[in-house]
């Protein structure tokens, strides 16, 4: 029996991915629902959904996911029958300086979520239905050079506490399917970069440090290798995920676009570098920048202490997705970084007004320093 979502509840809508998929999912068109359900974290922000207010489809819910009660009551007065789950804490660095939150808000919270879905589509004579948890890569551990890819089968083995709590929670996603008959779709996909990413994630980061004339940071020997999606990509295979995904799969997405992190932080320098060359405008804008001052940006390049139980390499096997629902990326990693360059020149008010509010305080309590 095929299912076709209508009104949809987003948690995590206000962070980088929820945010993305809102808007990709609402330009799609159709006159279903969109309700995101979000605790407003450090990496919640209303100006990521600025804009969307004027839509009649959509509303906001300032809310708690591990509150089962007040998730089954959103369920209830919205007639939600597709939960899209990607509220979490997502950062690897602050589950290293303080995992109780992720255990919270991760398994406890997609635990609450599942417990009022539950409640809410299977009490009685069930209702058509779908929970799509949004899930990572991490799960799988690191794989040595020559590894293949990971693929949806890949015994999960989760090196710090960010990867271990979402492990916990695609196995809880997973044992609802199994035991309850809850319709569940899980992705777990590579790293993301692009529009609205909070700048403590590598790509916005170095982004904005090259900008303002401050060090990038390059953890360890820089070579590290992660496979880089665009976001807008991810977003395409969630709602292939929802509309194709049959109950109780999982699919792996990936970017193919294999990458080094000094790879990615050189490339950001050079692209950065030739913009500003090119345009007085930019560098009158960012006079600490160093092709401002006559320099180049890859002498901001710091090597520093490297992040503990630091996963070498991640790798994705998409054939699955690709086969099932469709999908392949459609971005490569050079076209990606010069559009999130190009969003996040265009977009230096939202950025600034983040500097202002938490990162000062997260860059000087880093394990880093
Ligand atoms: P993000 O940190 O930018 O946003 C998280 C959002 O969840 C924020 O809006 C925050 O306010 C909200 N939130 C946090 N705790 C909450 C709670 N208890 N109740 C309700 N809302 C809460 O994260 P992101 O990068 O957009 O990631 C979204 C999802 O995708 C996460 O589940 C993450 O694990 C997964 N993921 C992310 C990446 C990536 O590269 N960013 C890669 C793979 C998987
Ligand atoms: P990050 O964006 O934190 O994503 P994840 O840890 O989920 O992969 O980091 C991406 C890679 O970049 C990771 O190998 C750690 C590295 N990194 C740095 O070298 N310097 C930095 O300042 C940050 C934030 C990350």
């Amino acid at each position: 029996m095929s299912f076709v979502p209508r009104n949809l509840l987003v948690t995590g809508g206000a962070g980088f991915i929820g945010a993305n998929f809102v808007r990709h999912w609402l330009a799609r068109g159709g006159d279903g629902r969109v309700v995101v359900y979000d605790a407003l974290t450090y990496a919640g922000n209303p100006a990521n959904l600025a804009g969307l207010d004027a839509d009649p489809r959509y509303a906001f819910l300032h809310g708690d996911i591990c509150d089962e009660a007040a998730v089954r009551a959103a369920l209830e007065a919205h007639a939600i029958d597709t939960i899209v789950h990607f509220a979490a804490e997502s950062h690897v660095d602050r589950s290293i300086l303080g995992p109780d939150e992720f255990i919270r808000t991760n398994v406890l919270g997609t635990h609450a979520l599942l417990k009022a879905a539950k409640a809410h589509w299977l009490a009685g004579a069930a209702r058509p239905h779908r929970f799509h948890h949004v899930s990572t890569d991490e799960v799988y551990g690191s794989l040595a050079p020559q590894d293949p890819p990971f693929h949806e089968a890949t015994p999960y083995a989760p090196n710090s506490p960010y990867s271990a709590s979402k492990a916990g929670s695609d196995h809880l996603v997973r044992a609802y399917h199994e035991t309850y008959g809850l319709a569940t779709t899980i992705t777990n996909c590579s790293n993301n970069y692009g529009p609205y990413q909070f700048p403590e994630k590598l790509i916005p980061l170095v982004l904005i440090n090259i900008l303002q004339g401050q060090p990038l940071p390059v953890y360890g020997d820089g070579l590290q290798i992660r496979d880089w999606l665009y976001v807008e990509d991810h977003c395409r295979a969630i709602a292939l995920a929802l509309e194709r995904g049959r109950a109780g799969e999982v699919y792996n997405v990936g970017g193919n676009a294999e990458t080094a992190n000094l790879t990615i932080v050189r490339t950001l320098c050079a692209l950065i570098d030739r913009r500003l060359a090119a345009a007085p405008a930019l560098r009158a804008a960012y006079p600490q920048s160093p092709a401002a001052r006559g320099g180049r940006a890859l002498e901001l390049i710091t090597h520093v202490r490297d992040r503990p139980g630091h996963d070498r390499r991640y790798a994705i096997d998409f054939r699955k997705a690709a086969r099932e629902l469709g999908y392949a990326p459609s971005v490569s990693i050079e076209h990606g970084l010069e559009r999130t360059i190009d969003w996040y020149l265009a977009h230096a008010e939202w950025w600034r007004a983040l500097l202002g509010r938490d990162y000062a305080a997260w860059v000087a309590t880093n394990y880093r320093r």
